[in-house]
């Protein structure tokens, strides 16, 4: 019990990391809670006009979420880490960034950590999950409609290739409906914005 407790609770420190925060510090820009959707996240870090920071904060926020698991899956085995702990790890790097402890537990939406989390659990699931965000983001231009999107069909995805191409874990597939439902709910701002015509476009400052 010790091993996975231990993972799960590290991968909760690391996906604290706001890195929008950070990276809009480090570069001496505006935090990025205090303008635009004041959301944590790369799109709203967009918004400052840094193309370099988003970038940056993008990656990041991604990395975190893929470092935790790709960790325990290449040598997790002989600590008894199996794919319960890849599960747990995923899952509680996202809710670090959600609820980041370094940051008085007001964090983002988590489209970037859940997209990291998906291809540390399988590089297709990723790129197709990846895939649909810029397709909806190209045709549409609203990043929050393309994350909604990818989270609807990302355990479908899953369902879908480890009926195919891997086997289907059952406590991954609860990881990955898990995350969907609360980045659903972390965009319920952005969901009345899109009904109502006032979301912001993507490359649009306000
Ligand atoms: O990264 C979250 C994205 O889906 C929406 O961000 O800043 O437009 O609320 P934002």
């Amino acid at each position: 019990v010790l091993y996975p407790v231990l993972a799960t609770v590290a991968a909760y420190l690391v996906g604290s990391l706001s890195f929008a925060v950070i990276v809009s510090r480090v570069m001496g820009l505006n935090d990025p809670r205090t303008y635009g959707s004041k959301n944590p996240g790369a799109t709203n870090v967009l918004r400052s006009g840094s193309k370099a920071a988003a970038v940056a904060t993008l990656l990041l926020d991604a990395i975190k979420g893929w470092l935790p698991v790709v960790l325990v899956k290449w040598y997790g085995q002989p600590y008894g880490l199996d794919d319960g702990t890849v599960a747990l790890v995923g899952l509680a790097a996202f809710l670090g960034h959600l609820f980041p402890v370094f940051f008085r537990f007001v964090g983002g939406k988590g489209v970037a950590t859940a997209l990291g989390v998906l291809v540390g659990i399988s590089g297709v699931l990723g790129l197709a999950t990846g895939a649909t965000w810029l397709i909806i983001a190209f045709f549409f231009r609203y990043s929050s409609l393309a994350s909604l999107v990818a989270a609807v069909f990302a355990p479908v995805y899953y369902v879908f290739g480890g009926g195919v191409a891997w086997y289907l874990d059952a406590s991954i597939l609860m990881a990955t409906i898990t995350m969907s439902a609360l980045l659903v709910w972390r965009h319920a701002e952005n969901i009345t914005r899109l009904i109502q015509g006032k979301e912001s476009k993507l490359g649009k400052k306000k």
